[in-house]
């Protein structure tokens, strides 16, 4: 006998089983506003549906979707707001950042049942109408990006990289971490934007243009 026939039906069935506890004990963590929903109709073994209220932009958007559905691609493939940029996937390029209650956030990192009522600032929601925001019109001014897929990313990151510092909140480079200082230095600023990555190195671009926004009022 193929001994390997004979124990791959066990070893299946003990994965599935394994990957749909684990995924049900994160729902039911994970969800703690949203409503969940199964349909009568569905077959059996299949997973509810959610609905989340998000607020995005200034708008509120009731979405019925995956509880599994990342936000980004909440985002992205339900809402058409493709500003906001899928990298990697899994939270080390930062080309997905958007704010939530003005902290920044990768949006392929979190579900979006879990933003319920939230509200988010993506791209789209930075400017004032024909206005670009301050760290826009920057990153235009320092030529900022080449091929612009990290651009959003970057952008809303520092958005809230610089409330952050505001707030006085230090970095691993900040020397003084009773008085944080206020203006941010070129490494300070490398530092708090370590998370996002630039393929094109626009680095010291970026830098130049964060470095002009910080000075104003964003
Ligand atoms: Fe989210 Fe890369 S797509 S961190
Ligand atoms: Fe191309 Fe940053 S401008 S990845």
């Amino acid at each position: 006998m193929d001994h390997n026939q004979s124990l791959t039906p066990t070893l299946e069935v003990s994965r599935r089983t394994v990957i749909e506890t684990g995924t049900t004990a994160l729902l039911l963590t994970a969800l703690p506003r949203a409503a969940l929903a199964r349909d009568p109709s569905d077959a059996v073994g299949s997973l509810p549906s959610a609905t989340v209220e998000l607020s995005v932009n200034g708008r509120s958007h009731a979405l019925t979707l995956d509880p599994r559905t990342t936000l980004l691609d909440a985002l992205r493939e339900h809402l058409a707001l493709t500003g906001s940029k899928k990298g990697c996937d899994h939270g080390q390029c930062g080309a997905c950042t958007v704010l939530i209650d003005g902290r920044r956030i990768n949006a392929c990192l979190t579900l979006a049942v879990m933003h319920d009522g939230q509200s988010i600032t993506t791209i789209e929601g930075l400017a004032n109408g024909e206005t670009m925001h301050p760290l826009q019109a920057a990153f235009v001014a320092h030529d900022g990006f080449q091929c612009g897929y990290c651009t959003s990313g970057q952008i809303c990151s520092a958005a809230g990289m610089l409330a952050e510092a505001r707030n006085g909140m230090p970095s691993y480079v900040t020397d003084d971490l009773a008085h944080p200082a206020t203006e941010l230095t070129d490494a300070e600023i490398r530092e708090r934007m370590s998370g996002n990555i630039c393929r094109c190195a626009a680095y010291p671009n970026i830098v130049a243009a964060i470095k002009q926004a910080s000075g104003t009022s964003t």
